[in-house]
């Protein structure tokens, strides 16, 4: 089936959407972008994906180009014209196209790039991977220094993709200074002796719309949380392993640079948290 896009006003054929060569997130990865679930053809923590997108744009000093009522009218058509029940809604909004290559932010009334597509993931919320766990290898976080914007320079996570693959291993997990920031497109957590720890919100990652979803309802089931850095020997050594992202919700990890982590299958914990966060999550659904 030929989906349905959105390219700055317009609902388009795939094959029929352009977007300029001179385009500063095709040049410079000028942009910003934000990925939110679909489940029962609804849109998940969808206000709180729309607050971060404005929040990344006022960052890089780009102006918001709809207003929120917009924002959800379009990603609402989107599910709707391409018939998604579950899947995933991607958005992008670049600093446009300024009819050249200039390494200098074109003037404020160039019109920014805005575009969105779905993916159809039938089956997302039942992703066999939750049940089994998914392994992990640690590789060196070479990323910049402002990951809590959500930009599309995504070679690295993409690179570090690639190096989990190539070792066997389902997915990265992001080391500097010692310490796990995140994962290579998710937040990482660990459990020990009944505290869930991960590391506390900066500069250094993204702040996860699943992670603050996810941390509310641990905190409002009298689970314990410590917001703190941790290590991949820590990790190793944890009773369980888990990361959140808005593609795979909670996803448990039962494995570290091929270390076994706890008893080496999904933990009670990460299971629970899984299954309120689906529960609750669907009920807010909009
Ligand atoms: N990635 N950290 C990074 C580096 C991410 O790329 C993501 C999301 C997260 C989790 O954030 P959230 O819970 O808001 O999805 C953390 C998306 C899903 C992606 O790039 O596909």
């Amino acid at each position: 089936m030929t989906r349905t896009v959105y390219v700055n006003g317009d609902y388009l054929p795939e094959d029929q959407a352009k977007v300029s060569v001179f385009d500063r997130g095709f040049l410079m990865a000028d942009g910003v972008y934000e990925v939110t679930s679909v489940l029962d053809g609804r849109l998940i923590d969808f206000g709180a994906h729309r607050a971060r997108l404005k929040r990344s744009l006022a960052e890089l000093d780009m102006a918001n180009p709809l207003s929120d009522d917009d924002w959800l009218a379009i990603h609402r058509r989107m599910v709707a014209d391409n018939g998604i029940d579950q899947g995933l809604i991607y958005l992008q909004v670049t600093r446009g196209n300024p009819g050249d290559r200039d390494f200098a932010y074109p003037p404020k009334d160039t019109a920014p790039t805005v575009v969105l597509f779905t993916q159809s993931k039938p089956g997302l919320a039942d992703n066999p991977a939750a049940d089994t766990g998914i392994s992990v290898i640690s590789v060196p976080d070479l990323r910049w220094h402002r990951r809590d914007i959500k930009t599309v320079q995504l070679l690295y996570p993409s690179m570090a993709k690639m190096a989990a693959k190539a070792a066997g291993a389902d997915d990265a997990w992001f080391v500097e200074d010692g310490f796990v920031t995140e994962g290579s497109s998710n937040n990482t957590y660990i459990v020990k002796d009944g505290v869930i720890v991960t590391r506390a919100l900066s500069n250094d990652i993204l702040h996860g719309i699943t992670r603050a979803a996810v941390l509310r309802l641990a905190h409002e089931a009298q689970m314990k949380i410590e917001e703190r850095s941790f290590t991949i020997a820590e990790a190793q050594a944890a009773d369980e392993a888990f990361f959140t992202s808005a593609s795979a919700f909670v996803m448990p990890v039962v494995s570290v640079d091929g270390a076994a982590v706890g008893t080496g299958k999904p933990g009670p914990v990460a299971r629970r948290l899984r299954e309120i966060y689906l529960e609750e999550s669907r009920k807010a659904a909009v």
